[in-house]
């Protein structure tokens, strides 16, 4: 069941989200956090920041998980996930950076990157709390709309479609990475807490499928309404459509 959560606004939506994942830490102060990228996220790890520099929370022993990364972008790439998560986040809080993880995109063997990476999130002993966004066409991560859901860490092939919507980050849409490494269903399912969040107009029509539709591969954040613990935060306008 998905439990929704009404923002009025895209700060509102930022802070609800920051308050969830803030008394996670609080709770339990060596949590494992899944991390999300895209601008959505933005302003809820600015949240993050701005709280653990006035002291109210502390990163120190909190360990991370980011649920995916384009094939071939370096780290040093200014659009690669991992730049993404420096300057966002990692930079302006107190945590260990070697308790931050992401998929290696520069690594040479995909099979074993993928097997690294599963790994990695089984060692952690199981995420906390799970962070994700949706994407236009329903993707989480980069669980791109299939026939199947893919359960661990794959290397997928973007949709033309995501492709588009991420051009806008990159000089010309041919610069966008045709592949990403993700999380697979199975391991974000596996998440002992979901929040999903979603913000503006353009997000209207997804969020009104993952809501009111059935649960399909085709919509892979459908699956989420299986998932025992799973909140949406969205704001007025990406709740337009229900
Ligand atoms: C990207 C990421 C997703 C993200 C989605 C939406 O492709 N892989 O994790 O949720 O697109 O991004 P945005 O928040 O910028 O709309």
């Amino acid at each position: 069941m998905l439990k929704i959560i009404r923002a009025r606004d895209y700060k509102d939506m930022s802070r609800k989200a920051a308050n969830i994942i803030s008394a996670q830490i609080i709770l339990k102060n060596d949590s494992v956090l899944g991390l999300a990228t895209g601008s959505t996220p933005i302003g809820i790890y600015n949240t993050l920041a701005h709280w653990c520099d006035k002291g109210d929370l502390d990163f120190s022993q909190v360990k991370t998980v980011n649920l995916d990364e384009y094939v071939g972008l370096p780290a040093y790439h200014d659009q690669s996930y991992y730049y993404f998560m420096r300057e966002n986040l990692f930079k302006k809080v107190n945590i260990d950076i070697n308790n931050t993880h992401l998929p290696d995109g520069t690594a040479e063997n995909a099979e074993e990157e993928c097997e690294r990476y599963h790994n990695v999130i089984e060692s952690m002993g199981g995420i906390d709390l799970q962070l994700l966004g949706i994407g236009n066409n329903g993707h989480i991560g980069f669980n791109e709309p299939s026939d199947i859901f893919e359960t661990k860490v794959h290397k997928v092939e973007l949709t033309e479609s995501t492709i588009q919507a991420n051009s806008r980050l990159f000089d010309s849409i041919d610069d966008v990475p045709r592949y990403a490494y993700t999380m697979g269903i199975g391991e974000i399912m596996s998440a002992k807490q979901i929040l999903i969040v979603a913000s503006g107009k353009a997000k209207a029509p997804i969020v009104k499928e993952l809501i009111e539709g059935p649960v399909t591969p085709k919509v892979p954040a459908s699956i989420l309404k299986f998932h025992g613990n799973v909140t949406l935060i969205a704001d007025e306008d990406a709740m337009s459509l229900v």
